[in-house]
């Protein structure tokens, strides 16, 4: 029988360095687009797709990540006492239900695959959901939403795609098609960093994944893989050809690699633009900025 998606794994214990000297002392999650956390974005997604577990996997340096979560009595006071309800509105959002959210540590950067594995006592015998904060993801119906819809169709594993450039691929995880069926793919495997020559498609895996136990297994068992590091793409490869297979999805969305810092310094732009409270004033400044730049040429 198939079981409902309600646990989410959130790898948050990289080093960040593509973001230092901020993430010296800031967690890359903390970061904000606009006026909210990448940690925000992704957990209202895994809300959206009825997730009601959390779990969090970090590392040292983190405790600000933790405490985001946490009720701010003072804060929330002083809010209700100045009749601020929108705000205190606002925080609703931020706060975690007692019980719904567990932190547990990587003690080392192992990698992805480590990160996941860490999870494992947590998660136990049932299909979870893994969302990489990194990729935020602007839809409609959020993402990992539209996976869980298709999850409850197909079973097995499922892997966001999203269609890129030849000359991208070598920094995606891409995927060999063996049966296209839509919006969704069968897989028959994965080949990580190809060159644009040696892509099989022009499908990218990007940071969000629902997964077997049996992906559990699999890390179990791995040795370290591509570069010293338990990767997940290789333990999710075990499964092409199983009783559950591995699909790919193309979702229906713009996806932002917050990771880079030209991805985020381009989602920071869409998002403000997205925000009716902003977006006139910053597409004005934009255009003007635009308009210099042109002169200036
Ligand atoms: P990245 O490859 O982007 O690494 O990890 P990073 O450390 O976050 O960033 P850079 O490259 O040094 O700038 C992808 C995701 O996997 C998590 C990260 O926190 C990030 O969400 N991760 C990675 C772990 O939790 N543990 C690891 O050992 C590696």
């Amino acid at each position: 029988m198939q079981r409902k998606v309600t646990k989410a794994v959130f790898p948050v214990a990289g080093l960040g360095t593509r973001f230092l000297p901020a993430t010296k002392s800031i967690p890359k999650e903390i970061m904000t687009l606009v006026d909210r956390p990448l940690i925000q974005y992704a957990i209202d997604e895994a809300r959206a797709a009825g997730i009601t577990e959390f779990i969090f996997v970090t590392s040292r340096g983190k405790s600000a990540l933790e405490d985001y979560f946490d009720l701010a009595p003072e804060l929330e006071a002083a809010l209700h006492s100045k009749g601020k309800t929108e705000m205190l509105e606002m925080l609703r959002d931020t706060n975690m239900e007692s019980g719904a959210i567990a932190h547990i540590r990587q003690h080392k950067a192992l990698g992805l695959g480590h990160a996941v594995w860490c999870a494992r006592r947590l998660i136990g015998n049932e299909p979870f959901a893994v969302i990489l904060t990194d990729d935020v993801i602007a839809a409609e119906t959020p993402c990992l939403q539209q996976m869980v819809e298709a999850y409850e169709e197909t079973g097995g594993n499922m892997v966001a795609a999203m269609e890129v450039a030849p000359e991208k691929a070598s920094s995606y995880g891409v995927l060999d098609v063996a049966e296209d069926l839509g919006s969704l793919v069968k897989v028959r495997g994965m080949v990580e960093k190809p060159s644009a020559e040696e892509a099989p498609s022009n499908l990218a895996v990007i940071g969000r994944y629902i997964l077997t136990p049996k992906v559990l297994d699999n890390l179990n068992n791995m040795k370290a893989g591509a570069g010293g590091e338990i990767q997940l793409t290789d333990a999710i490869a075990q499964e092409i050809g199983g009783d559950d297979g591995v699909y790919g999805l193309r979702f229906r969305g713009q996806r932002f690699d917050c990771g880079s810092k030209a991805g985020f310094l381009q989602a920071t732009v869409a998002f403000g633009l997205s925000r009716p409270d902003l977006s006139e004033e910053f597409s004005t400044y934009l255009n003007e900025l635009v308009s210099s730049q042109k002169a200036a040429q």
